[in-house]
């Protein structure tokens, strides 16, 4: 017997829970000749602004170890553009496709949600709380539990989508962030985002980086996110979680799934391997398969 790889993250339903992460799969589309799109659980857009953005100037990328420090800056053509030009198109390969929202004020979450949410063909919301609040110097909305909720509810009035949060790591303790993002609303928790960090170049003593502060992704930062969604799974047991951070083989998705996460998000391993999400997928089933297990919902959360 096949294994069942289909879930369900309330309204958000998966035929796998192998997902690629923001911004780290363009917008789906730039993959279609390497990967069967219609082969991943969902694709997530990288995230969304009202205007096109350039993003920060280069260097934004730096190799580090069991890792990569970027500072992108959230280039992308802007709402509008993605509507008319990519969404047509990607939304005949029939794969969920999640758009990523990204802000520097609460009204341009929202105006970028609304748009969103009138588009013919997205399946749910992401929102990208790791964006800097102008309003308050710069500062992620992610970290504060309150601006956290402010985004939320404004966003959760613009639409009927399915909500999901995406929660920054670069806390002391995420379980009030969590807890506030669910009461204001959000349906669904993604996490983690990247990790702050810097780094510095001994040859030419510069920062790698030109805005030299980056965020950190890939292998080094999977034991923060299995941390924040061990946590986040013990406060609200109720809410469907997407677990991302550092995953790059069928074990490490196996892990997250294990401390309970529905769904996974594959994110810089993309730039390795872009056929990752799809041999994920394949090899969550081939493990269920070797085990005598009929269904990928039977193992989550069972490691506590
Ligand atoms: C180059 C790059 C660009 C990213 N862009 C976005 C983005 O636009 N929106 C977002 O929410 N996360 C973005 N992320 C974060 C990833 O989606 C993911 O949360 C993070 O990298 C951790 O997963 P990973 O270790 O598998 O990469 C980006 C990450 C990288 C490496």
């Amino acid at each position: 017997m096949t294994p069942d790889l289909s879930v369900a993250l309330g309204r958000l339903r998966l035929r796998n829970p192998v997902m690629v992460a923001a911004g780290t799969f363009g917008y789906g589309l730039d993959y279609r000749d390497l990967v069967d799109l219609t082969q991943l659980g969902a694709i997530v857009t990288k995230s969304l602004t009202l205007a096109p953005r350039m993003g920060n100037p280069p260097p934004r990328v730096a190799e580090t170890p069991a890792g990569m420090l970027n500072a992108i800056g959230l280039q992308n053509d802007g709402v509008e553009a993605f509507i008319l030009e990519t969404l047509p198109r990607l939304r005949e390969y029939g794969t969920p496709i999640v758009a990523s929202v990204a802000g520097e004020t609460i009204e341009e979450y929202v105006q970028v949600a609304m748009k969103l949410s009138r588009a013919e063909g997205v399946a749910a919301l992401e929102l990208n709380l790791s964006c800097p609040n102008q309003a308050r110097g710069g500062m992620e909305y992610g970290v504060h539990p309150e601006l956290t909720a402010q985004v939320v509810a404004a966003v959760r009035q613009a639409t009927d989508l399915p909500l999901i949060a995406k929660l920054s790591p670069n806390v002391g303790d995420i379980t009030p962030i969590a807890q506030a993002a669910v009461q204001a609303g959000a349906d669904i928790l993604c996490l983690i985002n990247t990790v702050l960090g810097v780094a510095v170049d001994a040859r030419t003593r510069q920062f790698r980086l030109a805005s030299k502060v980056g965020g950190l992704s890939g292998p080094a930062v999977k034991p923060i996110a299995l941390y924040h969604l061990w946590r986040v799974r013990q406060s609200l047991p109720e809410t469907p979680l997407i677990g991302v951070g550092g995953i790059s083989s069928v074990d490490d998705a196996l892990e997250f799934i294990l401390l309970g996460a529905h769904a996974v998000q594959i994110g810089t391993a993309n730039y390795v391997q872009p056929t990752l999400a799809q041999e994920v997928a394949q090899g969550l089933a081939a493990y269920l398969q070797e085990n005598g297990i009929d269904s990928v919902t039977a193992i989550r959360g069972t490691v506590r």
